[in-house]
C-alpha cells in the first residue's frame, strides 16, 4: 500500500525530479504491505533548515537527502541534536538519511558507504578486502563514501587519484592511513598493482564527458566498479568486461543505500530483490 494514512517519508533535493528513491521505496511499501507513502519534495538550499527542523509538522517520519543538501544537512542536524548523527555521517560530514525517533528527536546518518560495500559484496560473493590495493578515481562526496567503506574493511592501500590533486591530498589527510593521493597523470603507475579500480566521478554518465582510460595495465584478476548507473553498463564497465575483468555497476549502490532508511521509517528491513533491480533498470531505460 502507498496510502495517505500511514507513515510518510520523502526525498529532498534541488532539483529532485531525477530521484529514483520513490520508485524503490514504493516497491517495498507494496511488497511488505506497509501503510505509508514516500514522495519527492523539491527543497531549495535556503529552505533546508526550516524543512528539516519542521519534519514532524509536515507529518513526515524522515527521508532521504540528496544533492546539493548532504553536507549542509549534516551541519543543521549536528547542531539540533549533537548526539543524533551516526558514525558514518560524522565521518563523512554528510548525511543522506534522516529520521525522527519515538520522542521526535531528529537523527541522521550516511548510508552511501553501506550501499557501496553491500553491493560490492553482493556482486562479488566472498570478496575479502584485507590487504588489497584499491584505486579510486575522484575526490568528491561519492569518492569519500567509497574510500571510507574500503578503509573500514581493512584494505591495506587506497590510492585516491584526482584531476585536482589538492582535493585528493586533503581527502587522504582527513581519512588518514591507508589513504594516499596521486595526480591523474600518474594513474598509469598504480594500475598494474590495483586489485580494484573504482570510478567515483560522474565521467561516463550520459551527457558527461567519457572516461578514456587504458585498462590494459590492470592485473587479470582485478575488479572494476563504477558509481555511475546511467547508462547501467558504462563504457568503462563494458571495456573491463570485454577484457575479462569482474565488474560492479552503480545501480546496486543506489538500491542498497535505501535499505537502512526504509527500516528506520517503516519498521521492516527490506530486501534488494532481482525484481526491484529490474523495475529500476526498466525505469532508467525508458
Ligand atoms: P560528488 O560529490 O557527487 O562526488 P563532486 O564533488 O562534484 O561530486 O566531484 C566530482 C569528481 O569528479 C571530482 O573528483 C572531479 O575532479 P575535480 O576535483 O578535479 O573537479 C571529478 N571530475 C569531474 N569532471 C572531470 C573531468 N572532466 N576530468 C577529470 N575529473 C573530473
Amino acid at each position: 500500500m502507498n496510502d495517505e494514512t500511514g507513515t510518510r517519508a520523502c526525498v529532498i533535493g534541488w532539483p529532485v525530479e531525477h530521484s529514483r528513491s520513490p520508485l524503490i521505496h514504493g516497491y517495498w511499501l507494496r511488497r511488505y504491505g506497509v501503510a505509508g507513502r514516500y514522495d519527492r519534495r523539491a527543497v531549495q538550499p535556503e529552505e533546508l533548515e526550516d524543512f528539516l527542523l519542521g519534519l514532524a509538522g509536515e507529518g513526515l517520519r524522515g527521508g532521504n537527502v540528496t544533492i546539493p543538501h548532504k553536507e549542509r544537512a549534516w551541519e543543521i542536524i549536528s547542531e539540533a541534536n549533537p548526539e543524533g548523527i551516526g558514525r558514518m555521517g560524522n565521518r563523512l560530514k554528510a548525511v543522506n538519511t534522516v529520521w525522527l525517533d519515538e520522542v521526535g528527536r531528529l537523527h541522521a546518518d550516511n548510508t552511501d558507504v553501506h550501499g557501496f560495500m553491500a553491493n560490492f559484496h553482493d556482486r562479488l560473493g566472498d570478496w575479502n578486502g584485507t590487504g588489497r590495493h584499491v584505486v579510486v578515481l575522484g575526490a568528491g562526496g561519492a569518492a569519500r563514501a567509497v574510500i571510507a567503506g574500503f578503509v573500514d574493511v581493512g584494505v591495506r592501500n587506497v590510492t585516491v587519484v584526482n584531476r585536482t590533486v589538492e582535493k585528493a591530498e586533503k581527502m587522504a589527510e582527513e581519512l588518514g592511513e591507508p589513504v594516499r593521493a596521486l595526480p591523474l597523470e600518474k594513474l598509469g603507475e598504480v594500475m598494474p598493482e590495483a586489485d580494484v579500480f573504482v570510478n567515483a566521478t560522474s565521467l561516463g554518465m550520459t551527457g558527461q564527458p567519457s572516461l578514456d582510460l587504458d585498462l590494459s595495465p590492470l592485473p587479470d584478476d582485478a575488479v572494476v566498479a563504477d558509481i555511475v548507473y546511467v547508462p547501467l553498463e558504462t563504457d568503462l564497465l563494458k571495456r573491463a568486461r570485454q577484457r575479462g575483468l569482474r565488474t560492479v555497476d552503480g545501480l546496486g549502490m543506489l538500491l542498497h543505500q535505501a535499505v537502512p532508511g526504509f527500516e528506520k521509517w517503516f519498521g521492516v528491513r527490506p530486501d534488494v530483490t532481482p525484481e526491484l533491480r529490474r523495475l529500476v533498470e526498466a525505469d532508467l531505460a525508458s
